[in-house]
């Protein structure tokens, strides 16, 4: 069973994955509506992945004979004011969702818990992925500009990331 800490840690990491599912989704729909089909696109295939990251954390805390729960919904923002807005502030967020998964490594290390420490080094390489990834996406758009010719460039390339990404996926 998961020590009282480790499970409360492990809860408030479901709520940090349920609500960047949440933010992802915010971003998609501001995309679709604004015209930027694959982008958009992208932003849903990411909020699916956050909400197995949840997932992944229900079932490990369910399966240790601990309670996992349900987090309350928090409205994410759901205007922005372009493009590169949305990836900037994803880079932002995915390294704030590092610095959380690293809190939680530590809990686990004070409290001996080396099961759950192993289990959490999936996620430790998956936030180093999307930091490189959502690193590289913004590079791409300082590079590009945003004028109009440039942001359809954008969304090509956004098209062929998130093939090259559900390829690495499925491997
Ligand atoms: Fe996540
Ligand atoms: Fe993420």
């Amino acid at each position: 069973m998961l020590s009282i800490k480790v499970a409360a840690s492990i809860n408030r990491q479901i709520e940090v994955e349920h609500h960047s599912s949440q933010i992802y989704l915010a971003m998609a729909s501001w995309a679709e509506t604004n015209g930027y089909e694959e982008s958009s696109k992208f932003l849903y295939a990411h909020a699916e992945e956050e909400r197995m990251h949840m997932l992944k954390f229900f079932h490990y805390v369910n399966d240790r004979g601990s309670h996992a729960l349900v987090p309350k919904t928090e409205q994410p923002k759901v205007i922005y004011d372009s493009i590169k807005e949305i990836f900037e502030e994803i880079l932002e967020h995915e390294i704030y969702v590092s610095l959380s998964i690293n809190h939680l490594v530590g809990v686990c290390v004070d409290e001996r818990d080396f099961t759950t420490q192993n289990f959490l080094q999936w996620f430790v390489t998956e936030q180093i992925e999307e930091e490189s990834l959502f690193r590289s996406i913004l590079d791409k758009l300082n590079l590009l500009g945003d004028d109009k010719a440039s942001l359809f460039m954008f969304e090509k390339e956004i098209a062929s990331i998130a093939t090259s990404k559900s390829v690495l996926k499925t491997v």
